[in-house]
């Protein structure tokens, strides 16, 4: 019995045998204590690698398992591939359905994290993206949340600026760039706060470490641009659909981090946080310093949404095969 409670993920997932579930790995689905890889292999080495995170939920009312927004991560997991030179890569629908069957393997009644990504296998000395072997891996475990979504978070502007597109594009979702994320969120955590505000080299706010950023103004939603070193969050646009659809005005443009001190409201999105109503940022509390009309309304939404309650929504669900 393998546990790790390092992480709040993990902690949510309580005692789990991790090396007893169902992986994908170098083309077979296999116990993940059989998924190994050499230490020379270059994504080891160099962090020559892309991956997603993608929720499933469990419906109790129907008994069954929902992919979330399967198609579109898939799709986001393809252009990273292209970014990192890994051709070929098989279609949407080969590798959806190689991710849904390894779900599907491990049975969950509950919900559920699924981390599909390709990788450099070749195992090899020397920093370079052509001229070597990829694969493609799925691992998926239980998950509860990421961080409280309830009550509403603490945000501090970070030091560490967003890795620009001409340095590491954060809308590759490499592995490797997450060593930026990496330094902004433990920044947060070590300094007592939730989670980062990330700026662009410039200055604007672009998002947190590893979730988009949305701030009211006005009654107007406003989001940073896709150009603004933003990873290009599927639930971002989602949220930007749902938003709409609710009779909310949607602005995307650049907005500046003081804008974020005047906000009335502020949430944060993504696969991990869901929708995080964000109630503080840099001992200034937001708005009137709690959950705010708009950021209330949506997170309630998504979440019926993401449950299988809003038949409108339904083809953001996949459903998990028994
Ligand atoms: C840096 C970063 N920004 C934003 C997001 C949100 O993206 P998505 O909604 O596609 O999960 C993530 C991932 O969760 C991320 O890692």
């Amino acid at each position: 019995m393998l546990t790790d409670k390092q992480t709040a993920a993990h902690a949510a997932m309580g005692e789990v045998d991790l090396e007893g579930l169902t992986c994908y790995f170098e083309g077979e689905y296999v116990p993940m204590a059989e998924a190994r890889v050499s230490i020379l292999t270059h994504a080891f080495l160099y962090g020559t690698a892309v991956f997603e995170g993608i929720r499933a939920y469990w419906n109790q009312e129907q008994g069954r398992l929902y992919g979330l927004f399967i198609r579109e991560h898939v799709e986001r997991l393809r252009h990273n591939c292209r970014l990192l030179l890994m051709e070929p890569i098989p279609s949407v629908d080969e590798i959806a359905s190689i991710i849904l069957e390894t779900v599907r393997r491990n049975s969950f009644k509950e919900d559920a994290y699924i981390r599909p990504g390709y990788y450099k296998s070749t195992r090899t000395i020397g920093v370079r993206l052509h001229a070597l072997d990829h694969e493609m891996y799925v691992v998926t475990i239980p998950f509860g949340d990421y961080i409280d979504t309830e009550s509403g978070i603490r945000l501090m502007t970070s030091s560490w600026r967003r890795n620009a597109d001409d340095a590491i594009p954060a809308r590759g979702k490499i592995v490797g760039g997450y060593v930026n994320m990496a330094f902004q969120k433990s920044e947060a955590e070590l300094n007592g706060f939730d989670e980062a505000l990330v700026l662009t080299a410039d200055g604007a706010a672009s998002e947190a470490s590893a979730a988009n950023l949305f701030v009211v103004r006005d009654g107007v939603l406003v989001t940073p641009p896709v150009t603004d070193d933003i990873l290009e969050g599927v639930t971002r646009k989602a949220m930007i659909g749902l938003a709409r659809d609710e009779g909310i005005e949607v602005e995307v443009r650049t907005v500046d981090r003081s804008e974020l001190y005047v906000a009335d409201e502020i949430f944060l999105c993504g696969t991990g946080v869901q929708v995080s109503p964000v109630i503080e940022v840099d001992h200034r509390a937001v708005g009137a310093g709690e959950i705010g009309p708009i950021g209330r309304a949506l997170r309630t939404r998504y979440f019926e949404a993401v449950r299988g309650r809003l038949p409108q929504y339904r083809h953001w669900l996949t459903p998990i095969a028994d």
